[in-house]
């Protein structure tokens, strides 16, 4: 398997993960030979790399199974944009749903065994937030099993990464994706996604449980133990555990 820049795939590749819009449906299936016509998809709609097979047989690889079920992972997606939507719209959040997404990440990643090796395939810049927070989820909860968390702090952990960035839905479209330099006003609405965020956990105390500890990973993950993170420029133990390990895991 090899991860590609779009301008580097050659027709005949196989596609290795699907690639999901930001709604959690299939934009581009696994299995599926890359085309000239695909490429060219992939390059308009801003996709930065893909995971790609091949039949060469210098190469000799073989599709590995995702780190969770795609059906696992476009459930997630699909169940943090709805997320993402109904918070900013009337502040309601289904919290059983949003329970069940980072149960069944923890299930699945237990179920398949998954190994550090993975990692690095996982580590994957997503073009939307959505599928964004659940690599980062997918991945935390991976840091939080070797740190030995018991199933409950895992649980929080999870959702807690699933939801680290709903201040971002603010933050308007145009600034999110812009590729070049953002003006200090641009970076300025950027660097307030962390306490909106934690701000909107906050307002949902009454539906949601440890309210507390899901706010501080969205307030605390873009804080560096040397403290030139922000918004606060906390520094080592001033950042929670788990804020920390999200931090990791978002990239
Ligand atoms: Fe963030
Ligand atoms: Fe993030």
């Amino acid at each position: 398997m090899l991860r590609l820049p779009v301008k580097k795939l050659k027709q005949g590749m196989i596609l290795a993960q699907s690639i999901f819009n930001q709604r959690g449906a299939s934009y581009l299936v696994k299995g599926q030979p890359i085309t000239k016509g695909y490429i060219k998809q992939l390059e308009k709609v801003g996709i930065p790399t893909v995971t790609v097979t091949t039949s060469d047989p210098d190469f000799q690889l073989l599709p590995p199974d995702d780190i969770v079920a795609e059906e696992t992972r476009a459930n997630a997606i699909k169940h943090v944009y709805h997320a993402f939507q109904t918070t900013e719209q009337d502040g309601h959040l289904d919290v059983d749903m949003m329970e069940d997404v980072a149960e069944k990440i923890i299930f699945d990643l237990i179920d398949r065994k998954a190994n550090l090796v993975q990692l690095t395939d996982i580590r994957l810049h997503d073009t939307y937030t959505f599928g964004h927070s659940v690599n980062v989820a997918i991945l935390s909860s991976m840091l939080g099993m070797l740190c030995h968390y018991t199933k409950k702090d895992l649980q929080i952990l999870t959702l807690g990464a699933l939801l680290h960035d709903l201040g971002k839905i603010a933050i308007p479209e145009e600034i999110l994706t812009k590729n070049t330099g953002l003006t200090d006003e641009e970076f300025a609405v950027i660097k307030a996604h962390p306490l909106r965020g934690a701000q909107r956990i906050h307002e949902m105390e009454n539906m949601l449980p440890h309210t507390a500890l899901l706010s501080a990973i969205a307030s605390e993950h873009h804080e560096h133990i040397d403290g030139s993170g922000y918004p606060r420029g906390l520094k080592d133990e001033e950042i929670h555990r788990y804020a920390k390990i999200v931090a990791i895991a978002d990239v």
